[in-house]
């Protein structure tokens, strides 16, 4: 039985330890099966699928084994030239999403100089509107995320100038809610994903003094269940990609301190399937890309031994923002 009606119980027979080895065959398998069915089903998101699966592959230090030439051919055949921004797979429309995923690859297989990046800034650019917030795409949906990918890409460009700072600020911030938290425009509810989102941006605007980490800290301190694991939102499941929404979040917060770590790890663990490799969302799902990725980020996060240092705000190894010579705030307590 579980000791909280929304938790999961985790047992002897769940994995205790990184099965480091059994990640890295999961995905460096998973881009050779291009007939598999899972693969086919995913064209949708290839973009966002490749990033997830090289900053894994390179957070096991595996990244060599990755056909990195094939990598690069595929984003730069996704750039809409009528747009400047990416499309999650060839043929498809460009979005905020895909071009940040996109400019993340290109960053970590240091070859953005492959694509045309006046052409990406301008359709960054052409998405902010009047109030400061920002669009996915040419349809117009407004929603935090999209304020985050617009600055982490331009910041990764190196063109942080090129859009209305000040209003994209005062935009997120109008979407800071009584709890300390942040959703997907004013007036929604707080959320982990898009308190990440919000957080990440104010780091990298400098503005992270606006938010009241104590407040904050506290809800997000409240995600974590008798199990270990952390739901994104009061009376969810757990769900491991929260380890890090969450941890990320704690971390720019300079309150990583506050999370049982002891209890997040074995969470962690337990989402492995030894079997296939990679992780799920909740113990004995199925395993995917997705939540390989955070699941392995948040270990590196708490300092698990055998993974590079990840960057909590760009979600993408320490050293390649390291190259970049690109830091990020981090809220002192
Ligand atoms: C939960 O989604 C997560 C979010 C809302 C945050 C998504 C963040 C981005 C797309 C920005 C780019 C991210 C990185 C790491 C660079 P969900 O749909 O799973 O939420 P649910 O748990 O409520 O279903
Ligand atoms: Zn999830």
């Amino acid at each position: 039985m579980a000791s909280h009606p929304k938790d999961v119980v985790i047992t002897d027979e769940h994995p205790k330890t990184l099965l480091l080895q059994k990640h890295a065959d999961y995905i460096i398998g998973y881009s050779k099966k291009k007939e598999d069915y899972e693969y086919t089903m995913t064209e949708h998101f290839r973009m966002s699928g490749i990033y997830w699966g090289i900053s894994a592959v390179d957070l096991l230090d595996q990244l060599g084994k990755m056909d990195s030439t094939e990598i690069v051919t595929f984003v730069k055949k996704c750039h809409d030239p009528t747009t400047g921004g990416f499309a999650p797979s060839i043929g498809h429309d460009a979005h905020l999403l895909y071009t940040l995923s996109a400019i993340q690859i290109l960053s970590i297989l240091d070859a953005m100089e492959e694509v045309d990046v006046e052409a990406v800034v301008e359709f960054i650019v052409g998405l902010q509107n009047e109030d400061g917030s920002f669009c996915g795409d040419m349809w117009g949906e407004v929603d935090t995320r999209f304020s985050f990918c617009a600055v982490a890409s331009l910041a990764l460009l190196r063109r942080l100038d090129a859009v209305n700072i000040d209003k994209a600020i005062e935009f997120v911030m109008k979407c800071q809610n009584v709890d300390g938290g942040f959703g997907t425009r004013p007036g929604s509810e707080s959320h982990a994903g898009q308190i990440y989102c919000c957080l990440g941006f104010l780091s990298i605007t400098g503005q992270l003094h606006r938010v009241n980490g104590d407040l904050l800290g506290w809800w997000l301190c409240e995600r974590q269940l008798p199990s270990g694991g952390l739901n994104g939102r009061p009376e969810k499941l757990p769900d491991v990609c929260y380890s890090w929404w969450v941890l990320a979040s704690l971390t720019m917060l300079g309150r990583l301190h506050w999370i049982n770590a002891n209890k997040m790890r074995v969470f962690i663990m337990a989402t492995q399937d030894p079997e296939t490799g990679g992780f799920t969302d909740r113990p004995g799902d199925m395993v995917d890309l997705y939540h390989t990725l955070f699941g392995l980020a948040g270990l590196s996060l708490l300092g698990e031994s055998g993974l590079k240092q990840i960057n909590p705000v760009f979600c993408m190894p320490q050293y390649v923002l390291d190259r970049l010579s690109l830091s990020v705030q981090i809220m002192s307590i």
